[in-house]
C-alpha cells in the first residue's frame, strides 16, 4: 500500500489521514438520529473499521447522539476484535448541547469514556450550537477536560463564523486553539465557501471535516446509473431533495463529468467526489464519509492514492457550481 501522508489537525500536533470513518452508520439505534441508517451487524462493522485502518485510515468520527452511545461502543468493540491499540486508531466524537448546559460536558465525559472502551478521545466535538450554554462556556468546559489530560483536543460543528470565532478565541485565551469545525461540504453544498468559515478556518489554521462529503449516497452515481435504489433505502434519506427525480436531474451533468474524470483516472466516481474535497483547498478539509458496506470502506480510502490535476479540480468545481446555482 502507498503510503499515506497525514495532515495536522487543526491548532494541535495530532496527524490524521485526510479521510477518516464517519460511524453514524454504526447507531443500531432508535429515533430520527439512531434509525436514519439501516441496522449493521457487528461482524459487518468489524470488517469496515478493519478495511479503513488497513487503508491507511487512523481516526474515527462517532457521537453520543449515534444511537445513544451505540456507535461508540460498536467501533470499540471494533477495534477490539482488530487488536488495535489507542495510538493507531484515533477518536473524534461528539457531545450533545440540547436543553443541557456546558457543565454536562464534563459530567457526560465518563459515559462517553465507557461507551469507548476506555480508549483516549483525541477530539471531542460539541455537536451543534444550540444549547443553553455559550461557546465560551462550553470550551472552558473542553479546556479544563484538556487540562487534565483526558481528552486531546477540542472542536465544533454545524457553527456559524461567529460562534467558531468565540469557541477558538476562547480556547487560545487558555493556551489551546480550535482542532476544528465539522460541517456539511461537499461539491454540493458550498455554503461554507460564502459564509466566511472557509476563509476563517485558513487563516487561522482550523480544520473543516467535512460531513455528507458523498451527499449520502448521491455523488457515488449508484441511485444516477439505477434510480430505482432510491426506492430501496430505508428511513427518510428518500425524502431530501438530492433524492428525488428533479435533484437527480439537475445533478445529471457533475454525475457524467465525474463519471468521465474516473475513467480517466481509473477510479469510481466517489473517489472523484472525496478527491475534490481533500484537495481543492490545500490541507484544509478532511472528509469524513460513512460506509455502511466493506467495499464502500475499500472505494473511499483509495482515494488517497492519487491527486486530481488543478485543471480537473477547477472543472469540477466549475460545473458543480453551475448544478448548485440551478438549486
Ligand atoms: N456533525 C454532524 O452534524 C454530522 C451530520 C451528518 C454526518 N456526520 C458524520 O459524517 C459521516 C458521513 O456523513 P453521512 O453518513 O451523512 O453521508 P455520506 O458519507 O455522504 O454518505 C454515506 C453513505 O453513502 C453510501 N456510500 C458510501 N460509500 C459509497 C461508495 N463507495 N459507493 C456507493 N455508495 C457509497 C452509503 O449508503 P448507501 O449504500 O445506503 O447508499 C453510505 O452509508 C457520518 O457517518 C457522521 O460521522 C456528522
Amino acid at each position: 500500500m502507498t503510503a499515506i501522508r497525514k495532515r495536522t489537525l487543526g491548532n494541535t500536533e495530532i496527524r490524521i489521514s485526510p479521510i477518516g470513518l464517519g460511524c453514524w452508520q454504526f447507531s443500531n439505534g432508535n429515533g430520527l438520529v439512531g434509525k436514519f441508517w439501516p441496522d449493521m451487524e457487528q461482524s459487518a462493522i468489524n470488517k469496515v473499521v478493519r478495511e479503513s485502518l488497513d487503508g491507511g485510515i487512523n481516526w474515527f468520527d462517532t457521537a453520543e447522539v449515534y444511537g445513544k452511545g451505540n456507535s461508540e461502543r460498536a467501533l470499540n468493540d471494533a477495534l477490539d476484535a482488530v487488536q488495535k491499540e489507542d495510538e493507531e486508531a484515533l477518536i473524534a466524537t461528539k457531545w450533545w448541547p440540547a436543553f443541557r448546559r456546558s457543565s454536562s460536558i464534563i459530567n457526560t465525559f465518563e459515559e462517553r469514556r465507557i461507551a469507548l472502551g476506555g480508549r483516549h478521545v483525541d477530539l471531542h466535538q460539541v455537536h451543534q450550537p444550540f444549547s443553553f450554554s455559550s461557546p465560551a462556556d462550553e470550551m472552558h468546559a473542553m479546556a479544563d477536560l484538556m487540562d487534565e489530560g483526558k481528552i486531546g483536543s477540542a472542536g465544533v460543528s454545524n457553527f456559524n463564523l461567529k460562534q467558531m470565532k468565540e469557541a477558538h478565541e476562547t480556547l487560545q485565551e487558555r493556551g489551546y486553539g480550535l482542532a476544528s469545525n465539522q460541517v456539511k461540504y461537499s461539491l454540493l453544498d458550498r455554503r461554507i465557501e460564502e459564509n466566511g468559515i472557509l476563509d476563517y478556518a485558513k487563516e487561522q489554521n482550523i480544520t473543516i471535516i467535512a460531513y455528507s462529503p458523498l451527499e449520502q449516497g448521491i455523488l457515488s452515481g449508484k441511485y444516477h446509473r439505477n434510480p430505482d435504489l432510491v426506492k430501496k433505502i430505508q428511513g427518510p434519506r428518500k425524502l431530501a431533495p438530492n433524492f428525488r427525480p428533479k435533484g437527480m436531474k439537475r445533478t445529471e451533468p457533475l454525475i457524467t463529468l465525474m463519471r468521465r474524470l474516473a475513467e480517466d483516472y481509473d477510479v469510481s466516481p466517489t473517489q472523484i467526489a472525496l478527491n475534490w474535497l481533500i484537495h481543492q483547498h490545500g490541507d484544509t478539509v478532511v472528509a469524513i464519509p460513512g460506509a455502511s458496506k466493506t467495499h464502500h470502506a475499500t472505494e473511499n480510502i483509495r482515494t488517497m492514492q492519487f491527486e486530481l490535476s488543478s485543471t480537473d479540480l477547477f472543472a469540477l468545481d466549475q460545473m458543480a457550481k453551475r448544478v448548485v446555482e440551478k438549486q
